[in-house]
């Protein structure tokens, strides 16, 4: 593996067909890192992770061809990256099995997603967990795995996703610190520049509310479509606002500075929206009609489709396979005939352990305990103020164990065994804190 280099890693779910908002949110612009050549992509369909969402077999795969042939058309090069579908590669489901076990249930009881789905549920007065799969549940370690596989340090994403990529960090940790240093702590990459594109009804644009445009639809679908997109009644010769304009927003997002300036300019001048919508048509197709035909002719070929994707999983295996092997043998999964090592490495503790408070997007205060290795050894539930949290974590630096056992019901264990290794760390505050 080219150590010097940066590695750059993201997946696309396979649930749907590809649509604007995906093109400009996830296609577009990690095709434009791809073509740096001082990183390394792996770029890959997340097909195991499109099970969690979607029971439909033949719609898998037909949004599998069909986001391959949008990444391929937009101009991934699979020479030049790592390009593969994340059901090739067996080591990914057996690296979700290895970070399961050193993943706090209770950090995974905080993932967004599933806590809106509980939330929904308790909002309904339902059971809290009705109708949630444990994939749904489990699904920020399988995405830890897809990570964590290649020990990427960059991960493009949106930022609904920045949660799973802190996890994934914390498995790494957690895993690193009790076999030694396998892997490498991922970081997201939010592009600040990629707007969430709005729908045809104002609303972001997802498949859930039905409210997309299909990235490769014929020209005339995609034009009819576009005079769907919802308007005001402001007549031709009006003032339009581009503030809370969603046809202005997507055109923005194709466009440049200038053309949107002068999009602007139009809506100032009082642009007839038929004409505004004639204008993001033409804007649309001419960065799009360039790729269709090569998607339509891997869309017809899917065979052309199935060999790239070969290619890509054997290029993956090269370093899944060897890793893997890596990772069993740290963990203890080895040939009875090799002769065990009975020494086991003790991880230096170069810094102090740290107390780290945060805010959730639920309002609630948290901390959590991390050691020097960058471990979390305890996870707090919410506090409704800053200041209960800081009392209490004031109190375990005093007392240690007697404060340990009076708070247990505002904290999380993570792991069973690291009570001890709690103690330690808050004796070493203990005794090594200001007062
Ligand atoms: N969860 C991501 C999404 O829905 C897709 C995904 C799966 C992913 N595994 C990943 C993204 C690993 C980045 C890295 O958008």
């Amino acid at each position: 593996m080219n150590s010097e280099c940066t590695r750059v890693l993201t997946g696309i779910t396979t649930t749907g067909t590809p649509h604007l908002g995906n093109y400009v949110g996830a296609i577009r612009p990690t095709v434009q890192v791809s073509r740096n050549s001082a990183t390394e992509g792996f770029y890959f369909l997340a097909d195991y992770h499109a099970l969690i969402k979607c029971g439909d077999p033949s719609r898998v795969q037909r949004s599998t061809l069909e986001i391959a042939a949008s990444w391929i058309a937009a101009g991934l090069d699979p020479e030049m990256v790592t390009f593969y579908r994340q059901s090739d590669i067996p080591q990914i489901p057996e690296l979700t099995w290895l970070l399961t076990c050193v993943t706090g249930k209770g950090l995974l009881n905080r993932a967004h997603a599933y806590k809106a789905a509980t939330d929904k549920n308790h909002a309904a007065g339902h059971d809290t967990d009705a109708d949630v799969t444990a994939g749904l549940f489990m699904y920020p370690v399988l995405m830890g795995a897809d990570i964590l596989m290649f020990k990427a340090h960059k991960v493009p994403v949106g930022r609904d996703q920045i949660q799973h990529i802190e996890m994934a960090r914390d498995m790494a940790s957690s895993f690193n610190h009790l076999y030694g240093e396998h892997f490498v702590l991922p970081e997201a990459v939010i592009e600040e520049s990629v707007a969430l594109l709005p729908g045809l009804d104002g609303r972001k644009m997802s498949k859930s509310y039905d409210n997309t445009i299909p990235l490769f639809a014929p020209s005339a679908q995609m034009r009819k479509q576009i005079n769907a997109i919802v308007t005001d009644s402001r007549a031709p010769g009006e003032p339009k606002s581009t503030e809370g304009s969603a046809l202005f927003q997507i055109f923005k997002a194709f466009a440049s500075a200038e053309e949107t300036e002068q999009l602007a300019q139009a809506f100032a001048d009082g642009i007839a929206w038929g004409d505004a919508k004639q204008h993001l048509f033409e804007r649309l197709d001419r960065e799009i009609a360039p790729m269709r035909a090569s998607y339509e002719d891997l869309i017809h070929n899917p065979d052309k489709v199935e060999r790239i994707l070969k290619l890509g999983a054997e290029k993956a295996l090269q370093r899944s396979a060897p890793f893997m092997a890596e990772l069993r043998s740290a963990v203890g999964l080895r040939s009875l005939s090799t002769q065990p090592s009975l020494q086991i490495e003790k991880v230096s503790k170069a810094s102090a352990p740290q107390f780290k408070q945060y805010r959730e997007k639920d309002g609630q205060f948290y901390f959590k305990l991390v050691s020097p290795q960058g471990h979390t050894l305890l996870l707090s539930k919410g506090f409704s103020s800053p200041k209960e949290a800081g009392l209490a974590i004031a109190q375990l630096i005093a007392n240690g164990a007697s404060a340990l056992d009076a708070l247990q019901a505002q904290l999380e264990a993570l792991h069973a065994n690291a009570r001890d290794e709690v103690l330690e760390n808050l004796n070493f505050l203990h005794f090594n804190s200001d007062k």
